[in-house]
């Protein structure tokens, strides 16, 4: 089928991906040490808070499914590894104090929202060895994040993939879709605030 869940989400939410891609231009050739650090605080102060907000909200037969797939601790100890102290989790600003997560009120925006946590696990194949070499890290040790599932990410985006499609109906394809983007615009605007009132934001 063309227009399944899956293939929705990925189309519907492309230009997001694109904008949120260029904007953190982790890819490039002069990654410094201290903005990669700042980037993980950021991410933190949004994936502890989502991970937090998706918890409270996922039905209890979806707990194991979802608590496999939580990212949040990755990011606190590439924190650890990179600045040698362990930090109060406090001290890192986090998302929902200053913007709105998204709305999760039903199993669609749920399994939406969700769908861009997981889907990045596939961009960081490429980000987590560009990440170590530029920055001399030893695997894991700093870039555990972006290393995600490791050797298991193929296995966890395939079964990922049929939860969702066999947990969402079709009736609710419409809300998972939109907070799909709104997760990648509520995350664009924490990651990159700077970004927000410029006009080549929206070009
Ligand atoms: C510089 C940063 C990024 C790069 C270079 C990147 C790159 C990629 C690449 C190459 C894929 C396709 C992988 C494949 O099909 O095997 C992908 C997929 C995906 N990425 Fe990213 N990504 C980045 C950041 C992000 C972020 C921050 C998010 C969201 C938090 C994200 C969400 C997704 C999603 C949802 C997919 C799955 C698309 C689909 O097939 O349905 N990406 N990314």
């Amino acid at each position: 089928m063309s227009h399944d869940l899956l293939s929705r989400l990925k189309h519907e939410t492309a230009a997001c991906h694109t904008r949120l891609e260029n904007a953190l231009d982790m890819m490039r050739g002069d990654l410094q040490r201290d903005e990669y650090i700042a980037l993980l605080e950021r991410f933190y102060g949004y994936v502890a808070p989502w991970e937090n907000a998706i918890s409270a909200v996922m039905p209890a037969s979806l707990k194991t499914f979802f608590d496999a797939r939580r990212k949040a601790h990755w990011l606190a100890s590439d924190l650890d590894a990179l600045t040698g102290e362990r930090r109060p989790t406090g001290s890192v600003p986090h998302a929902d104090a200053l913007y709105d997560l998204p709305q999760l009120n039903n199993i669609g925006a749920i399994f939406g929202s969700m769908y861009v946590m997981e889907g990045s696990t596939l961009g960081g194949r490429f980000i987590a060895p560009h990440v170590a070499q530029m920055l001399s890290l030893e695997p894991g040790q700093g870039n555990a994040y972006f290393e995600g599932y490791g050797a298991r990410t193929g296995s966890m985006w395939n079964a990922f993939r049929e939860t969702a499609a066999a947990s969402v109906p079709e009736s609710l394809y419409d809300d998972a879709v939109r907070a799909a983007i709104a997760t990648f615009e509520t995350m664009q605007a924490w990651l990159c605030p700077e970004l927000q009132d410029s006009p080549e934001a929206s070009a």
